[in-house]
């Protein structure tokens, strides 16, 4: 990303609270700028009256002090508070926007994005891209109005030693563009290298117990370490650039007083200036220091939060799930047939379906079988449109699939994945997901239907029980039932069954499969299993192979004359004997 670019971005995000919000704090700043100007005059006035002995004007002087502090306290707490107040709501645009975008990404973005690193973004990223709006440019607003008023006034009190030390900037301003660039790649790589981090925390988090089985503690602290100290060596690399600015304009500033002082002490001596002058002109000087520091640390701020914004656009500019082509048709049933023509596909850039072709008539049960890895829940992936079939066409009643809007096109699709997912919150609202307005009687209805009700209502708190993350607090085959079940309560005319019942016990398996049986009747279905017992009904059976159909047809015409099938099906029936010999045993 070009520099300048991020900055305009974010000011895009500004701009919705220009007024009165931003407007009001920088009025605020401004004001506070103001006061500080005010303070050598202060100084210059208690000087004169001393030397006059004006003792009415002294006793003048205290309100003022007053006055001016009491003024200074209210715009500062206005301006601290109302750029904060605009920072926070930028920070929830972006998140928001954020968010918003991760969710329309399409599936085949989340196959290479790691989760610890688009968590950062949201997370860290955004606070550094606020750090840099508030306290940075405010800093920069606030410092660099206090700034002009006390060059104006160190201008105004005495122009050439004004003069003489405004020679520092450009000497100062320099080399610090150079360094801000620096620091703007470098904390862009250290927030990448930070996101790393996360996603290795967050593997040995949700890997736990892999890792505790297969004794790999040592292994992981030291992957770890390694990472961990990389962000270490970046951060210092940045720290010593920050650390760096401080003294180098403190020095500069320095050479221009000691430039000030050695001038102006001789034209003192020389008569042509005066002390109270001279005393009020230091003060400005000193004042000056302060905002003229804050600026190049405010820059630092700067810097960091820019390349934090450049990851967040990264997000932001990455290519979203496309809805349909324009004019994308929305269908509301489905009545004849979905039709597989032709289709290739690949992930990368081996192809997992060659040449595919396959018809599901409406009410059909057809089923995919097959070797581990053939490709049949890729298959399964197109139909909804997870992802994108490279050559041939899905057509659901004749109309492609890339050209049905998307919603509406899912809406028609109930699909059981073969990694369950179910979500930190109470069973009945992970039955009830996509379904959110359904009756408490519908959701233990499709519980019941999925042979689930039983085990719910044993849990401590039955359908308000919380199952956490990921469900971890259920068996698995409890899970995959509460999956089944909302399948089934989300009532759409298609249904897509991947290894449905695979963690289920025989019994189990029994009672969902009656349920199953039940639910596909007047349905469409295409089920994915291992288990060949649970397809033999099916009025289509395609045995995948490799990313080919290589037989197709039914139980019965398979079982004779598919070569592959009757292989599967006199494995697994030998192993059904095997087992059976050994109950009986
Ligand atoms: N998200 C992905 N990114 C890249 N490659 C993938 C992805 N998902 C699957 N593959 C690859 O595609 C091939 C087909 O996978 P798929 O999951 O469709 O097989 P499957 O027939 O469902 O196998 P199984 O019976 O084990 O579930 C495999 O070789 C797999 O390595
Ligand atoms: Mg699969």
């Amino acid at each position: 990303m070009k520099i300048g670019v991020a900055e305009r971005r974010i000011f895009a995000y500004l701009t919705p609270y220009l007024w009165p919000h931003f407007i009001g704090a920088l009025v605020c700043m401004v004001l506070y700028s103001a006061t500080s100007g005010a303070v050598p005059y202060i100084v210059k006035g208690l000087f004169e009256r001393f030397q006059a002995g004006d003792i009415e004007g002294l006793n003048m002087q205290p309100l003022f002090i007053i006055g001016v502090f009491g003024l200074r306290g209210i715009v500062n707490y206005g301006q601290s508070y109302l750029s904060e107040w605009v920072g926070q709501r930028i920070v929830l645009d972006l998140r928001a926007d954020l968010d918003r975008k991760v969710l329309s990404m399409p599936l085949s973005y989340f196959d290479r994005a790691q989760t610890g690193n688009i968590l950062s973004r949201i997370t860290t990223d955004v606070l550094l891209v606020r750090q840099a709006l508030t306290d940075g440019g405010a800093a920069i607003v606030r410092d660099a109005t206090t700034l002009l008023v006390l060059t104006a006034v160190a201008f105004y009190l005495d122009p050439v030693l004004a003069a003489l030390f405004s020679i520092i900037f450009p000497v100062v301003v320099l080399p610090l563009q150079k360094l801000s660039r620096k620091m703007r790649r470098l904390s862009r790589r250290g927030l990448d290298t930070l996101g790393g981090l996360s996603v290795l925390v967050q593997e040995t988090i949700q890997g736990a117990r892999v890792v505790k089985a297969f004794g790999m503690e040592r292994y992981e602290d030291e992957r770890f370490r390694s990472e961990n100290e990389r962000v270490l060596r970046l951060h210092l690399r940045a720290a010593k650039i920050k650390s760096f600015t401080g003294p180098m304009m403190e020095f500069t500033s320095a050479c221009g007083i000691a430039g000030v002082v050695w001038y102006g002490s001789a034209s003192l001596m020389g008569g042509e200036r005066t002390t109270s002058g001279m005393a009020a002109f230091f003060t400005a000087l000193m004042l000056l220091y302060d905002p003229f520091k804050k600026i190049v640390k405010a820059n630092n701020t700067i810097q960091a939060g820019m390349g934090a914004a450049s990851r967040v656009f990264d997000i932001l500019d990455a290519e979203s799930e496309p809805s349909g082509r324009p004019g994308a048709a929305t269908i509301d049933g489905f009545h004849d047939k979905i039709e597989i023509e032709h289709v290739s596909f690949a992930y990368g850039t081996e192809n997992v379906l060659s040449d595919v072709s396959l018809e599901v008539r409406c009410g059909e049960v057809v089923a995919l079988v097959g070797a581990s890895g053939g490709g049949k829940s890729t298959l399964a992936d197109l139909i909804p449109r997870f992802y994108e079939a490279d050559s041939g066409s899905i057509r659901i009643d004749g109309i492609d699939v890339k050209d049905i809007e998307l919603s509406s096109l899912r809406s028609l699709i109930a699909v059981v994945t073969q990694q369950t997912f179910l979500f930190n919150d109470t069973v009945r609202n992970n039955i009830g997901y996509g379904e959110i307005n359904r009756s408490d009687e519908d959701i233990v209805e499709a519980a019941k239907a999925a042979n689930a009700h039983d085990f719910i209502v044993q849990l401590p708190d039955g359908y308000d029980t919380k199952i956490g993350e990921m469900g971890v607090q259920l068996s698995g085959g409890e899970r995959q039932r509460l999956a089944i079940a909302r399948a089934l309560l989300k009532d759409a005319p298609i249904l897509i069954l991947d290894e449905a019942t695979s963690a289920l016990d025989s019994k189990s398996e029994q009672l969902v499969q009656a349920a199953l049986g039940r639910l596909m009747e007047g349905r469409t279905a295409l089920v994915i299993a291992h288990r060949l017992s649970t397809v033999r009904n099916a009025d289509k059976i395609a045995v995948v192979d490799d990313g080919r159909i290589v037989e197709l047809g039914t139980h019965e015409k398979l079982f004779q004359s598919g070569k592959l099938y009757r292989r599967f099906y006199d494995m697994q029936f030998d192993d059904e004997h095997t087992i059976a010999r050994e109950q009986s045993a």
